[in-house]
């Protein structure tokens, strides 16, 4: 998926720019990413939902993966629609154009000022739990008596995947969305409230999921709410199955492909359909991971070495937990590369340590690799999802700049942090400013 090639230096190039000058360019550590496989994702999403399923469809991106201007437009000039999940994703989200039909706010606690930002953008607001439903209602009443918020319920579906702990979100002590046997009051009070406009039902089941059974279930079972709905005379026209397809970081894993998945969710929502002899509903899907995932890498310098004879060598680079919090987080595994040696035979192993003062702080145990030498280029493939969306300045280190390349060109889409900007939020009271 990735446009990678070596060229005739022997250095891993990406979108036609080689990652040696993009380093020289733009510094080190990062993330380059590839705006070809960004769009081709996006279509293949859209272009599958159009095959696979004769109703309307639309796809959202996730933009908890990674939100920012850029990749909201890109996203949006695709056709798709945007996720997001606070004020701070919603305000990117419309400042890079992204219309606010297609934009929809999820959330298992959003405050009133977001609420409030929400109404006022007119997009669609995913409600999570009884407070918030009762809290919009009277929100939109007092500041907007005229005009409908449009909302879509989000249900806990009881739908149990394979996925690390932390990002399972559809079993039932999840602490996102409706307890479905609570529904009945639900519709109920948007149908005594029609400042609500309820368009749809959503569930989200967790992320970096390889089976697609559990989809299929999904697709299933939101049907079966449907029909609940329309005995309250609510009209929803729209069912979300969330996002979730998982990415391949190694050789091991081995999810659907997008095509694949697309397919199997379709199929079961028209059986349901057909069975519940309900018409098609509008379908929907949010997927971040698979369309961003596998579109960015992440290149570091290689500086110092520590051999511990008979135990292990640590190589490390000029970045970590700081740029990539998952590996520590999740114990995720990814795919390295020495850019700058890509034909060089493997001769060692080692693990690759970030620069951050704790000895969790490490990228990768036990990869594989060429001999090296300070200066060389370290890239981890695959890091486009839930790496730059949850950096941090742990240790005071900058975030690092993104570039998005194509064509052999690259653009810089978030500059890299200096420090300035890292006391730019400091205060530091008169008192405490020595006075001699
Ligand atoms: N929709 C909802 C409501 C979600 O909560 C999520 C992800 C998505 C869509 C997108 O899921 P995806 O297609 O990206 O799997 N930080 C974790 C992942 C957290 C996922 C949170 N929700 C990680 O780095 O693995």
């Amino acid at each position: 998926p990735l446009t990678a090639t070596v060229n005739s230096q022997d250095c891993l190039e990406i979108g036609g720019c080689d990652v040696q000058g993009l380093i020289e360019e733009f510094g080190s550590p990062l993330y380059i990413l590839d705006e070809v496989t960004v769009r081709t994702a996006c279509r293949q999403y859209r272009d599958a939902f159009a095959r696979y399923y004769s109703g309307d469809t639309l796809v959202l991106y996730a933009s908890k993966a990674w939100n920012c201007l850029a990749i909201c437009a890109i996203a949006a000039s695709e056709g798709l629609g945007v996720d997001v999940v606070s004020g701070g994703e919603l305000y990117t989200a419309l400042e890079a154009g992204v219309p606010a039909d297609k934009l929809y706010f999820h959330g298992n606690n959003k405050s009133i000022a977001e609420l409030q930002l929400a109404i006022e953008s007119h997009c669609t607001i995913v409600v999570d739990n009884q407070l918030e439903l009762e809290t919009l209602a009277d929100l939109a009443q007092k500041t907007s008596p005229d005009t409908q918020v449009r909302i879509m319920i989000r249900i806990t579906p009881g739908i149990e995947c394979h996925t690390h702990d932390y990002i399972r979100t559809g079993h039932l002590d999840s602490k996102f969305g409706f307890d479905p046997h609570t529904l009945d009051n639900v519709f109920a009070f948007i149908s005594q409230n029609p400042i609500l406009d309820c368009i749809g039902l959503h569930a989200h089941i967790g992320s970096q999921i390889f089976e697609s059974q559990p989809h299929k279930d999904l697709g299933a079972v939101l049907v079966d709410y449907l029909q609940k709905a329309a005995q309250f005379n609510l009209s929803i026209q729209e069912l979300n199955v969330g996002g979730g397809l998982g990415i391949r970081y190694t050789e091991d894993d081995d999810p659907p492909t997008i095509d694949a998945w697309v397919k199997g969710v379709c199929e079961a929502v028209v059986n349901a359909c057909n069975q519940q002899q309900l018409p098609l509903p509008r379908l929907l899907s949010e997927p971040g991971r698979s369309i961003i995932g596998p579109a960015c890498v992440t290149a570091y310098t290689i500086g110092s070495r520590k051999e511990i004879p008979q135990t292990r060598t640590y190589l490390a680079v000029d970045g970590g937990m700081s740029d990539n919090p998952r590996p520590i987080t999740y114990q995720s595994v990814y795919r390295p590369v020495v850019a700058n040696r890509m034909s060089a035979p493997i001769t060692e192993t080692v693990t690759i340590a970030g620069k951050h003062c704790e000895s969790g702080d490490i990228l990768l145990k036990d990869a594989q690799l060429p001999e090296t030498q300070p200066g060389d280029l370290l890239v981890i493939m695959g890091t486009g999802a839930y790496n730059y969306s949850m950096a941090s300045n742990y240790n005071r280190v900058p975030r690092p700049a993104a570039v998005l390349v194509k064509d052999g060109t690259a653009e810089l889409i978030v500059q890299r942090e200096t420090y300035q900007d890292l006391i730019r939020f400091d205060h530091l009271p008169k008192r405490l400013v020595s006075q001699d």
